[in-house]
């Protein structure tokens, strides 16, 4: 990312800073409403070095947004949810306080989940990492009620029809037994409501715990709950390549 000059169409910049849309600043472009380091420049084509260029849209300058990639360690008994809540349950804003940018999360944990969860005020990798076509990997700890023998492992590993459709987990295994309880991974590519626990609950067993390790190749590592970080730059480029993206954004 340092060291790195992309220049970006000044119709492109001006929605990527959140403005408006692009075909919205070519017209303002063209009503020579906006001025690049001090002067109005009406060809539609022009390119900024959003790092060095200095751009006002009718005198006011506008800049481009501190991306924030935050991963979260929800614990339980949180909402994934901004602001306060109606019943006052405790929600993950409270954990994020410090937080100047306002972040969304990327997918949500039930309140009596936890684990990783991703923040961002990016979008479009929002966007992606939620929707089920960048098949991004999401993996689970679960314990259950009751031993999950390998004859219903063989079934859970081939899907099931749920009252919302089919759903079949990308792996699914045992990890260990103790008295009447089994621990399990799972991971999912995507997240309708509740997903893990309607898939187990179809197979009789009911979830006692559930903790989300990874999203993609983000893993919650040694973080503990309530703590949050940023990623890191090897991380966030992991993620984007995970998700198709070019390896480092635009602006
Ligand atoms: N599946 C669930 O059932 N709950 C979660 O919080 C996440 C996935």
């Amino acid at each position: 990312m340092e060291g790195r000059t992309l220049l970006v169409r000044l119709n492109r910049y001006l929605s990527l800073c959140g403005l408006t849309s692009r075909r919205k600043a070519e017209e303002l472009i063209l009503q020579g409403k906006v001025k690049v380091n001090g002067l109005v420049v009406k060809e539609l084509g022009w390119r900024v070095d959003p790092k060095k260029d200095v751009v006002e849209v009718e005198g006011k300058e506008v800049k481009q947004p501190t991306y924030r990639y935050i991963i979260l360690y929800k614990p339980c008994c949180y909402l994934t949810a901004l602001g306060k809540s109606k019943d006052g349950k405790r929600t993950i804003e409270e954990l994020i306080k410090d937080i100047p940018e306002r972040v969304y999360p990327a997918g949500r944990l039930d309140y009596n989940a936890e684990g990783l969860l991703l923040l961002t005020n990016d979008g479009e990798l929002a966007n992606r990492i939620m929707h089920p076509r960048h098949k991004l990997k999401k993996t689970y700890l679960v314990w259950v009620y009751g031993i999950v023998g390998k004859e219903t492992l063989n079934r859970m590993k081939k899907g099931v029809r749920l009252e919302d459709g089919f759903t079949k987990p990308d792996s699914v295994r045992l990890l260990k037994h103790q008295e009447n309880k089994s621990l399990i991974e799972v991971v999912f590519h995507e997240g309708r409501k509740h997903i893990v626990k309607r898939f187990l609950s179809h197979f009789g067993h009911r979830v006692i715990k559930l903790k989300r390790v990874a999203i993609g190749p983000i893993k919650l590592g040694d973080l503990k709950p309530g703590q949050w970080r940023d990623l890191n730059e090897h991380e966030l480029k992991r993620l984007r390549k995970a998700l198709d993206m070019e390896p480092v954004k635009e602006v």
